[in-house]
C-alpha cells in the first residue's frame, strides 16, 4: 500500500500566552491517504483549526513532526490548499481574478490564467460570474468561488475550516453534495473541519474525533456509507447517534472549562 499524503507523528501545539500556555494540541498521530476525504469532529475549542494550521504550515508545532507528499512541512506551499469559513477573496478583485490570484504569482500568463479561471468556475458552477467583485455574490457563492481558487494550483489536499458554518442549512446540504463532486473530479485529499455531526457524517471517508482540549485523538470511525448519502437512512442516524455518543463527554468538559474562565 502507499504511504499516507499527510502525516502527523506525536503532534503537539502549546500556545504561549501572557499567563500559562495553552496546549491544545497533544500526541496527535495520523496519517491521511491519498484521496481520501477525513473530517475532523470535536468540541468547540479542541484544537481542530490548530492542527490544520500546523498542517497548512502556517503555524510551527511544539512537538513531533508532519508531513506531507513524503517532506517535512516546515510552511504553506501549493500543494495545501486553504478554505475558511468566510471567503477570504480579495473585495476589489474580479471573482475570475481571485481565482487565478495565485497563478498570476507563478508568472502564469494573462491569457491562461483567463482559460483556467474559466474552466474552474465552470466547474464550481459560477460559469457566468467571472467579472463580478465578491460582494456581488450570495455567501454559498463566495464559497464555491474560494474553492475554484484553492483548486487552480492543483493542490493534492484541501483544507477546509467549517467552511460552510456560515451558511444556512439549506445551501450547506447543497454545498456537501457540491463539495463531494468537486472532490472526486480534483483526486485531491479532503481534510474537513467541523463541530456539526451530520456533516461529518454526510462527508467523510473517516471521521477523527477529538477530546475536549488539550485535544487528542479520541476515536476514529470509518463511514462506511455508499454516496450519495441519504440523510433519513437508518446507517446514517446509527452512525450519527454514535458520533453523538463519543462526542458527548467531551462537549460536556470544553463547556464546563468554558464556564470556568468566565
Ligand atoms: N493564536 C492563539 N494564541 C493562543 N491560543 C490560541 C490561539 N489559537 C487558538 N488558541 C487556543 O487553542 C485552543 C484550540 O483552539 P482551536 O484550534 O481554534 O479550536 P477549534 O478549532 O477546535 O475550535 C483554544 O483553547 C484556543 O483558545
Ligand atoms: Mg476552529
Amino acid at each position: 500500500m502507499n504511504p499516507p499524503l499527510v502525516i502527523c507523528s506525536d503532534v503537539g501545539k502549546a500556545w504561549q500566552t501572557a499567563d500559562t500556555p495553552v496546549v491544545a494540541l497533544e500526541g496527535i498521530n495520523l496519517g491521511i491517504a491519498r484521496r481520501e476525504f477525513v473530517v475532523f469532529l470535536g468540541p468547540s475549542g479542541c484544537g481542530k483549526s490548530t492542527l490544520l494550521y500546523l498542517i497548512a504550515g502556517l503555524e510551527q508545532a511544539t512537538s513531533g513532526t508532519i508531513e506531507s507528499g513524503g517532506a517535512r512541512v516546515t510552511g504553506p506551499g501549493t500543494d495545501r490548499g486553504l478554505i475558511f469559513q468566510e471567503s477570504s477573496l480579495f473585495p476589489w478583485m474580479t471573482v475570475g481574478e481571485n481565482v487565478t490570484f495565485g497563478l498570476k504569482l507563478q508568472g502564469v500568463a494573462a491569457l491562461e490564467r483567463r482559460q483556467v479561471a474559466a474552466g474552474l468556475l465552470r466547474k464550481v458552477g459560477l460559469g457566468d460570474v467571472a467579472h463580478k467583485r465578491p460582494d456581488q455574490l450570495s455567501g454559498g457563492m463566495r464559497q464555491r468561488a474560494a474553492m475554484a481558487r484553492a483548486l487552480a494550483l492543483r493542490p493534492e489536499v484541501l483544507l477546509l475550516d467549517e467552511p460552510f458554518a456560515a451558511l444556512d442549512v439549506q445551501t450547506r446540504s447543497k454545498m456537501q453534495q457540491f463539495l463531494v463532486e468537486v472532490w472526486r473530479d480534483s483526486g485531491a485529499s479532503m481534510l474537513f473541519v467541523t463541530h456539526h455531526i451530520d456533516e461529518a457524517v454526510a462527508l467523510a471517508d473517516r471521521v477523527v474525533v477529538f477530546t475536549a482540549r488539550p485535544g487528542r485523538i479520541k476515536s476514529v470511525v470509518p463511514i462506511d456509507l455508499p454516496r450519495p448519502r441519504d440523510p433519513r437512512s437508518p446507517a446514517f442516524h446509527a452512525l450519527s447517534d454514535h458520533l453523538t455518543d463519543l462526542l458527548r463527554d467531551e462537549v460536556d468538559r470544553a463547556f464546563a472549562e468554558q464556564e470556568r474562565v468566565r
